[in-house]
C-alpha cells in the first residue's frame, strides 16, 4: 500500500547534510500520520553509523540535526537500516524529480520558510507531497519493490 511520497528542494552542501535533513522530514512526516513499526532505509552508510551508532564522533555541522534525527527514532519503533543505492531508486527518482523542480524557478534557501502542518510537522517551502496515488515516475520503482526484482550492484564495492 502506497502511502505518502515527499520531495524536497534542500539547499546544502554537504550529500551528507542533505540525507540527513530528508531523514528528518521523513521521519516527522512518518510520525505525524501516525505510522508506527517504520523500517527506514538510507543509502548513506555515514548518516546511518552517526544515527545508529550512540559512540560514534558526530560531525560539528550536523551535531544538533543527529540528536534531533536520534530522538525522533527512540519515540516509536522506528528501525533504520543501510542499503546499496542500487535498492533505493525510488527515493533517488524523488531526488531527481526535486532536483529538476528547482532548475526552473528561484527559490529561497532558507529553511525557516516552512508550512506548518499537522502535529506540528515542518515541511520546508516548495515541497511536492504525494498521498494515496504516487507519483508515475515512481510507480516503477514501487512496482520492482512488490515484485523483488534484484539489480546489480554498479560498483564493486
Ligand atoms: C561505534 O563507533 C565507535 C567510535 O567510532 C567505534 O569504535 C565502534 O567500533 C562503533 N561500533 C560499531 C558497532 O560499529
Amino acid at each position: 500500500m502506497f502511502i505518502m511520497a515527499i520531495a524536497t528542494p534542500i539547499a546544502f552542501s554537504t550529500t551528507f547534510l542533505v540525507e540527513a535533513i530528508a531523514l528528518k522530514i521523513g521521519l516527522q512526516a512518518a510520525k505525524a500520520s501516525n505510522l508506527a513499526n517504520v523500517l527506514v532505509e538510507t543509502d548513506c552508510r555515514m548518516l546511518y553509523e552517526v544515527v545508529t551508532n550512540l559512540s560514534s564522533p558526530l560531525p560539528a555541522s550536523a551535531k544538533e540535526l543527529i540528536k534531533e534525527i536520534r530522538d525522533l527514532f527512540s519515540e516509536g519503533n522506528f528501525q533504520l537500516n543501510w542499503n546499496y543505492r542500487e535498492a533505493n531508486y525510488g527515493a533517488d527518482s524523488l531526488a531527481t524529480f526535486a532536483a529538476h523542480m528547482v532548475e526552473t524557478m528561484t527559490w529561497d534557501t532558507t529553511l525557516d520558510q516552512e508550512n506548518r502542518l499537522q502535529n506540528g510537522w515542518m515541511l520546508p517551502k516548495y515541497s511536492s507531497v504525494w498521498n494515496v496515488t504516487p507519483p508515475p515516475f515512481l510507480g516503477r520503482w514501487l512496482n520492482h519493490d512488490i515484485m523483488n526484482v534484484c539489480k546489480r550492484r554498479m560498483t564493486s564495492r
